[in-house]
């Protein structure tokens, strides 16, 4: 795989699918590299690593310092790094956290949740050198907001509001945009309407791309799997299975042997 730009994925719409999963550190940076056109530094990483309940705890120093990791580890795969929660709230806010992004963890592009509401922040990003991803449907950081993660696209008037959102979001310049939790028929109708590719999660087949949380795929997390997430591998049994070894070798005196002692 060459080196992925935002470019080379907007060339993209219509050719091929993009290929996108999170990442968090440079150790599986290094090894989803090149096998995927983008990593995301998402603020699942709260969720998922954290331990926390929902994505909203996270703040922009702790974005920064994953982001970096992730950065060390990728040379080919896009990095992405997700303003989080709070981080953009005035225009003013959002254009000095995004540049404070840019300098100090070395993505090549941010990702913010909001619609038509966002575009005014999108197009001063934009014009200000930062590439944007957009992020509508469900957006999980209005989780609390919303009293729930509801899927999109199921209410009278809600495809409207989608549409009319991927498409401000594109006049903003947006590179690409994820739709999250959308019912798939809405979100093909989603992905027709813009041209900037239109990556999805819990979304269908019928976008530009998909992204998934990788340790959601992997079989890392084993809290709750959502419907829309397929587990490519076993990881916390593969894991768990090391781990008891290890200790099963110390406790009966196996390891290390002696061509593991100095
Ligand atoms: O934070 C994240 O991982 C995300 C993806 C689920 C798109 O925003």
């Amino acid at each position: 795989m060459k080196n992925i730009t935002v470019s080379s994925i907007k060339k993209k719409k219509n050719q091929e699918k993009i290929t996108m999963i999170t990442a968090y550190d440079a150790l599986f940076a290094k090894l989803f590299d090149g096998e995927v056109d983008i990593l995301l530094v998402g603020d699942s990483l709260a969720m998922s690593f954290g331990g926390e309940k929902d994505t909203l705890p996270i703040g922009m120093d702790e974005m920064i310092y994953h982001t970096k990791a992730v950065c060390r580890g990728a040379e080919k795969s896009l990095v992405v790094i997700d303003m989080p929660f709070g981080s953009y709230d005035t225009k003013e806010k959002a254009l000095h956290n995004a540049i404070r992004a840019y300098k100090e963890s070395g993505a090549s592009a941010i990702k913010l949740e909001g619609g038509i509401e966002k575009a005014e922040t999108i197009a001063l990003l934009s014009e200000n050198g930062i590439a944007v991803m957009g992020h509508i449907g469900l957006k999980p950081q209005f989780v609390r907001a919303e009293g729930g993660y509801k899927v999109k696209g199921k209410e009278e008037g809600e495809a409207q509001s989608l549409l009319r959102d991927a498409k401000a979001l594109e006049e903003s310049g947006v590179f690409a945009l994820v739709l999250e939790g959308v019912k798939a028929e809405v979100a093909q109708e989603v992905a027709r309407s813009v041209s900037v590719p239109v990556i999805g999660i819990g979304s269908g087949s019928q976008v530009d791309g998909q992204v998934l949380v990788w340790s959601d795929m992997l079989g890392f997390f084993e809290g709750f799997t959502p419907k829309f997430v397929r587990r490519y591998l076993e990881g916390a049994s593969l894991i768990r299975q090391g781990v008891r070894e290890y200790a099963k070798d110390v406790r009966e005196g196996r390891f290390p042997s002696e061509a593991e002692s100095y």
